[in-house]
C-alpha cells in the first residue's frame, strides 16, 4: 500500500515536471495505421473471435444485480447474453437463448426472478442455467435433459466487476491472470467491490470501437475538442504513463494543479489535482477521479464494423460512507452524470461519428498515431498482438 501510494506522488510529481517543461512521457516512435481496421467485415469477424472470444472483457459492476435472481442482458459480440446473480452469492452468464426452439429467453434489459421461463412453450430454467421443466412434457418425449440447460460462458467477479469471455468454447476464466500482477494489485487496492454502481447507460452509436476506445484513452484532444469542458479543467497533452505489456495507466494533471507550478508541494499529496486513467485491454477505460470512478466500456456490434455500443457506469461510495445525507449526495451524482453524458453527447459523439463516416471514403489514406499517444499506442499494439 505505502509503496504505491508513493510511487503514484512520484508520478503526479513527473507529470507537474511534464507540465513545467511542456513535454509528456511519449512512445518510442510513430505508428502508421489504415482505415480498413474500422471498416473492414473481415477485421471485425477476427476481433470477435481472437479478442472477445479469447479474453475477459467486463460486463457490469456487482452491484448492478446485488440478490439472487438479480439479472441483466446485453449483447456481446459474439453471443447475446444473460448474466444472472446466483444463490450462492456467485455470477454466471449464459446465452440468451431458449433450448427447445430458440426463443430468445429474456426481453427485459434486467430484472429479478426465481427462474427463466421461455414465452413461446413456457420451458423454465434455474438460475444456474439448468433446464427445470419442459411443458407438457408427458407428449414431448424423450431427451436428455443435461444436455438441454443454458449455453454457459465463462464468468468471473473480481474488483467489483462482473468479467466474461464471449465464448462458450473458452478455457476457464482466469481475470488475475489475465490483469497481470500490476494491474491486478492496482485494482486490489481501489476497493471496486465496496463501491456502488450509481448509474449506468448504454448508447448504439455508428462509430467503430476501436475509434471510441481510442477517443477515451487520448490526452491530446482535449483543450481542443472540449474547449469550455473537460478542457477548462484538465492539461491536454500530458502525460506520466506506465506500460504494463496488456493494461496500461497514466496520471493527467488537472488546471488546479497550475498553483505547483512555481512552488515546490514538498511532501504535500497531490493526489486530488489529477486523474488517474487505467486502459484495461480489450475494451475499457477505467477513470480514476478523486473522489469516484467512471468506467467506460466500447463493444463490437455483432455484424456490423461500422457499429459500436458504449457503457458508461459512475461508481462512488455508498451514501453511508460518504459523509453526506441522502438527498445530498444522490444530487451530487446525479449532476457529476449529467455533465459526463453532455460532454458525450454535444461533443465526442458528433466528431467520432464523422470519423467515421469520413473513414469509409474510397481513398481513405493512411494515418499515424504520435509517440505522444502512449495509451493509444498500447492499445493498438495490443489489439494487434491479439489478432496475429
Ligand atoms: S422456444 Fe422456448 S419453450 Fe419453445
Ligand atoms: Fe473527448
Amino acid at each position: 500500500m505505502t509503496q504505491s501510494i508513493v510511487s503514484r506522488e512520484a508520478r503526479i510529481r513527473r507529470a507537474l515536471e511534464h507540465l513545467r517543461g511542456q513535454t509528456t512521457d511519449e512512445y518510442d516512435e510513430v505508428t502508421p495505421f489504415g482505415p480498413a481496421e474500422f471498416t473492414d467485415p473481415a477485421v471485425a469477424a477476427r476481433e470477435r473471435d481472437r479478442v472477445f472470444g479469447r479474453v475477459p472483457s467486463i460486463v457490469a459492476h456487482g452491484s448492478e444485480l446485488p440478490r439472487a435472481g438479480d439479472f441483466v442482458t446485453l449483447q456481446l459480440p459474439r453471443n447475446r447474453v444473460i448474466v444472472a446473480r446466483q444463490r450462492d452469492g456467485g455470477v454466471k452468464a449464459f446465452v440468451n437463448l431458449c433450448r427447445h426452439r430458440g426463443a430468445l429467453l429474456e426481453d427485459q434489459e434486467k430484472g429479478r426472478c426465481r427462474l427463466f421461463s421461455c414465452q413461446y412453450h413456457r420451458w423454465s430454467y434455474d438460475l444456474d442455467g439448468s433446464l427445470r421443466t419442459i411443458t407438457l412434457d408427458s407428449t414431448f418425449g424423450e431427451v436428455d435433459r443435461s444436455g438441454l440447460g443454458l449455453v454457459e460462458l465463462p464468468c468471473e467477479e473480481r474488483h467489483g466487476f462482473v468479467w466474461v469471455i464471449d465464448n462458450a468454447e473458452a478455457t476457464d476464466i482466469d481475470v488475475a491472470a489475465w490483469l497481470g500482477p500490476e494491474m491486478d494489485g492496482i485494482l486490489g487496492e481501489y476497493d471496486l467491490g465496496g463501491h456502488l454502481c450509481f448509474q449506468a447507460e448504454g448508447f448504439d452509436e455508428p462509430v467503430n470501437w476501436k475509434i471510441m476506445q481510442d477517443a477515451f484513452l487520448d490526452g491530446y484532444h482535449v483543450q481542443y475538442a472540449h474547449p469550455n469542458t473537460a478542457g477548462l479543467h484538465i492539461h491536454t497533452n500530458v502525460m506520466a504513463f506506465e506500460d504494463f505489456g496488456r493494461h496500461c495507466r497514466f496520471v493527467v494533471p488537472r488546471k488546479s494543479i497550475d498553483r505547483w507550478l512555481d512552488e515546490d508541494p514538498g511532501d504535500t499529496p497531490l493526489g486530488r489535482y489529477v486523474t488517474e486513467t487505467h486502459f484495461l485491454l480489450p475494451n475499457s477505460t477505467l477513470l480514476r477521479q478523486p473522489d469516484h470512478f467512471e468506467l467506460l466500456t466500447f463493444r463490437p456490434h455483432p455484424t456490423d464494423p461500422d457499429r459500436s455500443r458504449m457503457e458508461m457506469r459512475l461508481i462512488v461510495r455508498d451514501v453511508a460512507e460518504s459523509g453526506l445525507d441522502e438527498q445530498k449526495w444522490r444530487s451530487r451524482w446525479e449532476k457529476n452524470w449529467k455533465i459526463l453524458l453532455a460532454v458525450l453527447h454535444a461533443e465526442d459523439f458528433p466528431l467520432l461519428r464523422a470519423s467515421q463516416a469520413g473513414l469509409a471514403s474510397a481513398d481513405a489514406g493512411g494515418m499515424v498515431l504520435g509517440r505522444n499517444e502512449v495509451a493509444n499506442q498500447v492499445f493498438h499494439r495490443e489489439i494487434g498482438r491479439l489478432l496475429s
